[in-house]
């Protein structure tokens, strides 16, 4: 793999054919704040404080026009306004706490369970079968599950909602086509109005008929903003958690004597779900649109710009992170930010983790030996980072 030193990042297929780790280290050390030539351009934010710094500035920097930078240059985000991740204050608060009531402690409680539960049984049932797929046969079976619990959906629905989010968000080829995507997201936001709409009709004791009961401000959302407040679940909670698992399997597997520490309990398995979300960085950047002039890292930026804050060069930044490059399952402090910081902190971090505890909890129950036995596909995305399978046996 080739050193570069200057990057297209808004090319699909950058991150798979460069080394865009000392990318980053070269950004961080010469030009923290650039500006990324294009139609429109854009600002590049690399070092942790910057980043953390960006996070926070909720007046200067809006999500409402959209936060991933493939939907900002195309035009901006439509649910702008409507979806918790993409709505300013006020409304965002508003909206965010009525989603935080979906994640009241007796639901999650029950959620929890069925993750444990659901991850232990995969695992026991790949153990001692020689090659499989870890994607496939594990890792895709747990976040949609656990959201669909969380959303209480028909177990008849979820292979569906899989397939059609796949083709949403991520590119598991180079050539994925752009209106396939298009199409899949309405199937879904389609699919969560009927639900909202039936619900609504008639409430049970679930979390889409409380969001689609429950006032926000001073009226009922409307259907839409039911269904894409649904749907923005999926799309926070589903592929990330899905890549941070395929990740924790690859990476220790390249690691064994770090698994051999966490197997013998000199490294926790809390300390060590942290280190994996750091050394996956499943959400490689997170965009922002700048309200009013203003400085970032000493650099000026002007209403209307585009400015993308990097998480993946933020969480290997030397002046955080002692060698960054050393996967350490044991590293405490470990202020990494694969959640995002400030307001629009991840609303499900907590089972984002809980499914990695599982993981690794069911793993070192009955795995000895990882090993990967074939090539892992890589995720085609300037988004999403990590891979779409792992063949890989458990021993
Ligand atoms: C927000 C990452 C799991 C739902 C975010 C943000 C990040 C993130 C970085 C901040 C975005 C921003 O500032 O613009 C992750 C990672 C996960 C994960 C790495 C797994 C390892 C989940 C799960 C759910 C979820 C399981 C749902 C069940 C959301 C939602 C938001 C969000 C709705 C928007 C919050 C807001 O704007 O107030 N996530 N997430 N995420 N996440 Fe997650």
């Amino acid at each position: 793999m080739t050193i570069p030193t200057e990057l297209d990042l808004t090319d699909a297929t950058t991150f798979v054919r460069h080394d865009a780790y000392e990318f980053w280290r070269d950004v961080r050390k010469s030009r923290p704040v650039y500006w990324h030539q294009g139609d429109p351009g854009f600002w590049v934010v690399a070092r942790h404080a910057d980043v953390l710094a960006c996070y926070s500035d909720v007046r200067s920097l809006s999500s409402a026009r959209g936060t991933v930078l493939d939907v900002l240059l195309s035009g901006g985000d439509s649910a702008g306004g409507k979806m918790l991740a993409v709505t300013d204050r006020p409304r965002h608060r508003e909206l965010r706490n009525l989603m935080l009531r979906a994640f009241s402690p007796r639901v999650l409680g029950a959620v929890e369970q069925k993750i444990w539960e659901r991850t232990s049984r995969l695992i026991k049932t790949v153990t001692g079968q020689g090659g499989f797929d870890f994607a496939a046969e594990v890792a895709e079976h747990i976040p949609m599950n656990t959201i669909c619990d969380l959303l209480s959906i028909p177990e008849a629905d979820r292979e569906k909602l899989l397939r059609w989010n796949k083709l949403a968000l991520s590119s598991h080829d180079a050539e994925s086509d752009r209106l396939d995507s298009l199409e899949a997201r309405n199937e879904i936001i389609g699919y969560f109005m009927d639900l909202a709409r039936h619900r609504r009709g008639d409430p049970g004791d679930d979390v889409i008929s409380m969001i689609a009961t429950a006032e926000v401000g001073d009226r009922p959302l409307t259907l839409e903003e039911v269904a894409l407040n649904c749907y923005s679940l999926v799309l926070g909670g589903d592929e990330s958690s899905r890549v941070s698992a395929i990740c924790a399997v690859k990476t220790f597997a390249e690691h064994p004597a770090q698994w051999r520490a966490l197997r013998e309990g000199s490294a926790a398995i809390d300390t060590a779900v942290e280190e994996v979300l750091r050394w996956a960085t499943p959400a490689m950047h997170f965009a922002r649109t700048v309200t009013r002039d203003m400085e970032i890292g000493g650099r000026r930026v002007r209403a209307g710009d585009i400015v993308t804050l990097w998480n993946t060069s933020a969480n290997n930044d030397e002046e955080v992170f002692d060698q960054p490059r050393r996967f350490d399952p044991a590293r405490s402090p470990n202020k990494h930010l694969s959640f995002g910081h400030g307001p629009h902190f991840c609303v499900g971090a907590f089972l984002g983790r809980t499914e990695l505890r599982a993981l690794l909890s069911a793993l070192t129950e009955s795995v000895s030996e990882i090993e990967v036995c074939g090539k892992p596909t890589p995720i085609y995305s300037n988004f999403l980072n990590g891979y779409g399978s792992l063949p890989v046996a458990f021993r």
